[in-house]
């Protein structure tokens, strides 16, 4: 079977770097927020270009302490798109602020900046960008955008670790990105964590209290914080990970393009391309089908496995119903959610595992 993720065919060097890792921790007698969390901090806000990074326990933690931190809660509004992980309204419903749904665009799946504008009002406080499926588009204009209303950028990276446009990376165009690292994430440890850039000074120190209970310093809390430490163990472990990220990106990249060249467009269809080669870390590669559910079976009947990022947007899920969105509807998420589906796309597999996955979708 050709598997969406499969961690069992990574190499056998960066394996033992990751038992290594764990070992260290193991036999050090200290686990959290430790010596290993400042290095993979360092480490991380520099490969990002960020003067700040806060390890946190997962990607959702991290949006909702960017939100905190930025001030963010109860009364205020936050657009976001309706296509993404529910984690990201998830973060913003437990920050205390309102989300506000706004539509993408049918080409890429990301946002759509003239449906953020319908979505603004007085109590805007904040966008959650999303780079979905691992891509960064149209940077300057969210930059504007959120500059001439005067409110926050907050991007969410969980799916674009190293994604850059113009040479500057996912998480520093807003007041601060949020990372997860989730084991499928692009950068994965062997369990849950996360991570908030930002080049604001007050931003990172308060971010930084808010994840240890608000804790200013031992026992003295003028904040009231939440428990969302990344553990001194998957902080390592991302530090043994974390020199293979660019050489994984690369094969990403290797098979999205015979992906992009290999599949001839009838049935399935292809997404826009990205408008720069280093946009775009193609954390999945999704095409679109209008009988998804005969691709899938066909995939599956070759040996290939698919999933669907994602089946039923936002405000179909059964406690986002009521929430508020663009005027003009959702109807772009809504087709999406009917006929995207993801195919296998990691850096394990093979040449031809890339060709029996083109001939199959070809074959459909
Ligand atoms: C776009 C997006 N945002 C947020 C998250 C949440 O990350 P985590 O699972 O680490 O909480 C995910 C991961 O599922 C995601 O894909």
């Amino acid at each position: 079977m050709i598997l969406m993720n499969d961690f069992k065919g990574e190499p056998e060097e960066l394996k033992r770097a990751q038992v290594a890792a764990a070992e260290r921790v193991i036999l050090s007698g200290w686990y959290v927020l430790g010596s290993e969390v400042e290095a993979f901090e360092k480490a991380w806000a520099a490969r990002c270009g960020a003067a700040y990074c806060l390890g946190v326990g997962n990607g959702m933690d991290a949006i909702e302490i960017g939100l905190r931190a930025l001030g963010i809660g109860p009364g205020d509004e936050v657009v976001t798109t309706p296509m993404t992980a529910f984690a990201t309204v998830l973060a913003v419903i437990r920050a205390g602020a309102t989300p506000v749904l706004a539509d993408i665009d049918p080409a890429t799946a990301l946002l759509d900046p003239a449906s953020v504008e319908r979505c603004l009002t007085p109590k805007t406080r904040a966008v959650v960008l999303v780079h979905l499926y691992g891509q960064l588009r149209a940077m300057d204009r969210w930059v504007q955008l959120c500059r001439g209303a005067g409110i926050a950028l907050l991007e969410d990276c969980a799916q674009s670790h190293g994604a850059a446009h113009d040479g500057r990376v996912a998480g520093g165009f807003g007041e601060c990105g949020a990372y997860s690292f989730y084991p499928t994430k692009n950068l994965g440890t062997l369990g849950d964590g996360g991570a908030l850039i930002t080049n604001r000074e007050d931003l990172g120190a308060l971010a930084g209290r808010l994840r240890n209970y608000g804790q200013s310093q031992r026992y003295h809390h003028p904040h009231l914080g939440m428990n969302s430490r990344l553990d001194e163990i998957h902080a390592a472990i991302l530090s043994a990970r974390l020199p293979w990220l660019d050489a994984f990106t690369a094969r990403r990249r290797e098979i999205a393009a015979a992906y992009t060249s290999g599949i001839r467009p009838g049935r399935v269809r292809l997404l826009a391309p990205p408008l720069q080669p280093g946009n775009h870390v193609y954390h999945l590669y999704v095409v679109l089908a209008e009988k998804r559910d005969g691709l899938i079976a066909h995939l599956k009947a070759a040996g290939i496995e698919a999933q669907i990022h994602y089946p039923i947007p936002i405000q179909n899920q059964e406690p986002c119903r009521g929430l508020a969105r663009d005027p003009q509807g959702l109807q772009h998420s809504e087709s999406h959610a009917t006929r995207c589906v993801s195919i296998p796309c990691h850096p394990s597999l093979s040449d031809s595992d890339i060709d029996a996955v083109i001939e199959a979708v070809n074959g459909f």
